[in-house]
């Protein structure tokens, strides 16, 4: 009768079960590291603030003194009948606005990382110019003209 089996030294077997140790420690180690997708809810985030937009004549308007929008950079989510923007400055002068409502499956847009816009639901993530730079979102978020006024933005719905 003769064995099928291959002899395996001593050392050969102790190399494999380092390796496969190795690299049980290493999945353990990267998936305790979540977060890190670019695609992932749970990453550094900070709340949006929020800010009342009066509605009329097919303009959302909002007054900037005393909001969240007062440092270059900075944005805000924008609460109106008319529905919800994400509103951020990029000048002294100049903002965009974007519709606040995720493509993919309509959460409100309420989080950023940075300048990066960050939909709280599955963590699609969008520019400041709308479109999308990692999750699930299938579309860009529209954009839409604003004006900037004696301390008032309008965005042009
Ligand atoms: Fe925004 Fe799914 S609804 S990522």
């Amino acid at each position: 009768m003769s064995e099928t089996t291959v002899p395996v030294s001593r050392r050969q077997f102790c190399a494999g079960a380092c390796q496969a140790a190795c690299g049980a420690t290493f999945a353990t180690l990267f998936s305790a590291c979540g977060g890190s997708s670019p695609t992932s809810p749970g990453g550094m985030t900070t709340t949006l603030g929020k800010v009342a937009g009066q509605f009329a004549n097919s303009r959302v308007q909002v007054s900037v003194a005393g909001s969240a929008l007062a440092d270059v950079g900075s944005a805000v989510l924008v609460e109106s009948i008319a529905g919800v923007f994400l509103l951020a400055r990029t000048s002294e002068t100049a903002f965009t606005a974007l519709d606040g409502v995720c493509t993919h499956q309509g959460c409100t847009i309420s989080d950023a990382d940075g300048a990066t816009f960050v939909c709280p639901c599955h963590g699609s993530r969008y520019n400041r110019n709308g479109q999308v730079t990692g999750g699930p979102a299938p579309a860009s978020l529209r954009q839409y003209p604003t004006t900037f006024t004696n301390g008032v933005v309008t965005i042009n719905v």
